[in-house]
């Protein structure tokens, strides 16, 4: 078992990586109350951690469909729970399941009684490697996305690779795109580790996972430690974000995955990175092959240039320009504020045109 510790505004956040589910408990001292909010489709996924977690002295809540699940209705009921059990300021949540679970869980322990113990359990690549690091908690309020929310670390996350064999490829692979990103903007050596451990990675290999996952929440938690509230570095992490979110906005109707989207928001960037003279040719290139070696299937992703265009500009973080992280080469990002409307209008029309043959 390996432990990292990154520090947060607050407190120190340790992170432990094991290979199998029934370590998980070991890690967990019974020293107080504790409510678990765990993801229903892992209980039966993963039945004999969930009968270790029965086993001990936790009350549980279970969660069926977390992402409708994510609302104030369900933070009010277990809320109730916890005050009907007693918890206290000295008890603590546990939030295990994907980052809808984690989200709400740390909304939940940020609000209750003003803030108690926060563990986290994320047990989706996405959330492995990106919700569950930076303290950005939430849950959504009428149609809007973590509308009500707070940043709030945890003081512990345990890392377990053996969650990640029960996922579906298309749900590994929308995590996966978190990987590739951080990659992306650090360095060149991590993003060829990717390319050698291609094969692996598709294998799903226990020990590669843990190692990838290490390295990419280590490049989270240093930009996030640097800029928590997100005014600078952080910034960066949005690579590929802004066309994503005109792509996840036109596709309102039958929600795609994030990472996907983020993939496709990504070969964007880098397209126009090398459009406008940021980026060669030849480590455009040579970073889209390496994006692409990986199986993502976007058969059921619409894509329609004007529409992407339009959301984008209406974002309500574009008022004078729209804002983009592109790259100079790999490991160097930077925010670069389109004027043009003509020009990125052009580009998008023409990629889209493109990437649809
Ligand atoms: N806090 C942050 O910084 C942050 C960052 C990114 C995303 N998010 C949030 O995270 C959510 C998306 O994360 P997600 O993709 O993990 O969503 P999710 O929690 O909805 O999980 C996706 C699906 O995978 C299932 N699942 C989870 N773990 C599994 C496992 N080990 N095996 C099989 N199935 C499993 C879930 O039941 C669900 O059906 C969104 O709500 C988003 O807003 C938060």
């Amino acid at each position: 078992m390996k432990n990292l510790v990154f520090n947060s505004e607050e407190h120190s956040v340790k992170i432990s990586f094991v290979n199998r589910t029934k370590k998980i408990c070991e890690l967990i001292q019974e020293d107080r109350k504790y409510c678990v909010i765990l993801d229903k489709k892992i209980s039966s996924l993963h039945a004999a951690f969930h009968e270790e977690l029965k086993s001990k002295d936790f009350l549980i809540f279970l969660i069926d469909e977390p992402e409708k699940q994510k609302n104030i209705h369900t933070c009010l009921e277990v809320i109730n729970l916890m005050q009907k059990e007693g918890l206290n300021r000295n008890d603590a949540v546990i939030g295990i399941g994907g980052g809808a679970i984690t989200d709400l869980a740390g909304f939940v322990a940020s609000s209750y009684m003003r803030g108690i113990t926060y563990f986290q359990i994320p047990t989706s690549l996405l959330a492995q490697v990106d919700a569950s690091i930076g303290g950005k908690t939430g849950i959504n309020y009428g149609n809007i996305k973590n509308f009500i929310g707070s940043f709030y670390n945890p003081s512990e996350i345990i890392i377990c690779a053996e969650f990640l064999q029960s996922l579906n490829q298309q749900d590994f692979l929308n995590g996966f795109s978190e990987v590739l990103k951080h990659c992306i903007i650090t360095s060149k050596e991590s993003l060829d580790k990717l390319k050698n451990l291609a094969g692996e990675i598709q294998n799903r290999e226990s020990n590669i996972l843990l190692g990838l996952i290490e390295q990419s929440i280590d490049i989270k938690a240093q930009v996030v430690t640097k800029d928590f509230k997100e005014k600078g570095e952080r910034k960066f992490l949005n690579f590929g974000h802004t066309f994503a979110h005109g792509i996840e906005s036109i596709n309102h109707d039958a929600p795609i995955l994030h990472g996907h989207a983020v993939l496709i928001g990504m070969l964007m960037a880098l397209d126009y990175s090398k459009e406008l003279g940021f980026l060669s040719r030849n480590s455009c290139q040579e970073i889209k092959d390496i994006i692409c070696s990986f199986s993502y299937d976007f058969s059921n992703i619409k894509l329609d240039a004007k529409g992407i265009f339009e959301a984008m500009k209406s974002d309500k973080k574009n008022t004078k320009a729209i804002n983009l992280i592109l790259l100079k080469e790999v490991g160097q990002p930077l925010l670069f504020e389109e004027t043009s409307n003509d020009n990125l209008q052009k580009f998008i029309t023409k990629f889209i045109d493109d990437f649809k043959k």
